[in-house]
């Protein structure tokens, strides 16, 4: 029969080879279980005589220690060697980029009309707007338009529904008319009324819709009224204008004669690069011209006295040009493959 000393040692062996907790508590059955070996000498101890047993008692309780002391230690180690497993199964990698919480950004026609604010607010215009729902008063008469001018059609004009005096602002032409009369009613009083520089960005409406048409777009107006106000200056300042918003001297601006009841004489402005993809190719870029006396007058002004100039620029199609976007629709489908290449 085996020494207590090869018992503990067998059973030690026996725990260290057990791959998990189910084999070491079968291990543990053999020698410490109701029939276990060690068991088994604690019963035949009763066989001795009383001096020999308590010394032989007292050996198999020191072997008992020692075979549980090795059993602790094993279970202990498969504990942490199933921690570790389960850490390496589930690891985190800290290191892939996470979801969401991406940066937002300006839209690129916010970023042109905060740009055209920025400019034409360095040389002295003030920042106006006005309602989207207009009345037709402020969108087509006061700004001279014929009652039977085509662009009151319902083919044109998006009209509100039982209002045939009110409809989607077809242009920011109106806010001319609204920030005259506001401009004049607060400088009533005075002698020499302060000179009137105003852009007034927003949105507008019409019945249209194709690559280069949406039925609801952008304008930027420009008015500037004073009393020695001239074509020359309307040149002038667009020229600077468009100049310092491409950022480039190559390029040419022209002034192509045309209509607009409201200003007399009208432009168109054109715009052609002198290098690039659009080299020499003329591209239409807003309508303009000197405010018509009925125009002033409706604004409050005596046309006598003070003359003026408006402008109203397309800054969805400055953007296209300034970015190279080919189609304007691309602006209005909330794309965020399209609008996070602008951020
Ligand atoms: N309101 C005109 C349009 O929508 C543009 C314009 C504005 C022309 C001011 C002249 C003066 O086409």
């Amino acid at each position: 029969m085996e020494t207590l000393d090869q018992l503990v040692q067998q059973a030690a062996a026996d725990f260290a080879a057990a791959v998990d907790g189910a084999a070491l508590e079968q291990a543990k059955a053999r020698y410490l279980g109701k029939s276990g070996s060690l068991t088994e000498r604690l019963k035949a101890l009763g066989k001795l005589a009383p001096d020999e047993r308590r010394e032989a008692g007292a050996a198999i309780n020191r072997a008992k220690d020692a075979i549980e002391q090795a059993l602790d230690a094993c279970r202990q180690a498969l504990r942490e060697a199933a921690l570790l497993a389960q850490l390496a199964a589930e690891a985190l990698d800290v290191t892939l980029p996470g979801r969401g919480g991406a940066p937002g950004g300006l839209h690129p026609v916010s970023r042109t009309l905060e740009r055209v604010e920025a400019l034409f607010g360095s040389i002295g215009f003030i920042v106006a707007d006005g309602p989207e729902i207009e009345t037709d008063w402020h969108n087509f008469t006061a700004l001279n338009t014929p009652e039977n001018h085509p662009a009151r059609s319902m083919h044109d004009t998006f009209y509100l529904e039982g209002h045939d005096d009110v409809l989607l602002r077809t242009h920011t032409s109106p806010v001319q008319i609204r920030a005259m009369q506001e401009h004049v009613a607060r400088h009533a009083e005075r002698e020499h009324m302060p000179e009137l520089r105003l852009i007034a960005p927003g949105r507008v409406y019409r019945v249209d819709s194709d690559a280069t048409h949406s039925p609801m777009f952008h304008q930027v107006e420009g008015l500037w009224v004073g009393e020695n106000v001239s074509f020359a200056d309307l040149k002038g300042v667009i020229a600077d204008f468009l100049r310092k918003f491409f950022e480039t001297e190559d390029l040419q601006v022209r002034f192509r004669p045309s209509f607009f009841p409201f200003t007399e004489p009208s432009a168109e402005i054109d715009v052609a690069f002198m290098s690039g993809a659009l080299e020499g190719r003329w591209l239409e870029i807003a309508g303009c011209g000197m405010v018509h006396p009925n125009v002033l007058r409706f604004g409050g002004f005596d046309p006598e006295r003070y003359t003026g100039f408006a402008f109203g620029m397309g800054p969805d199609r400055l953007t296209m040009l300034r970015y190279g976007v080919n189609d304007l629709r691309l602006f209005f489908e909330g794309d965020l493959r399209f609008l996070s290449q602008f951020r």
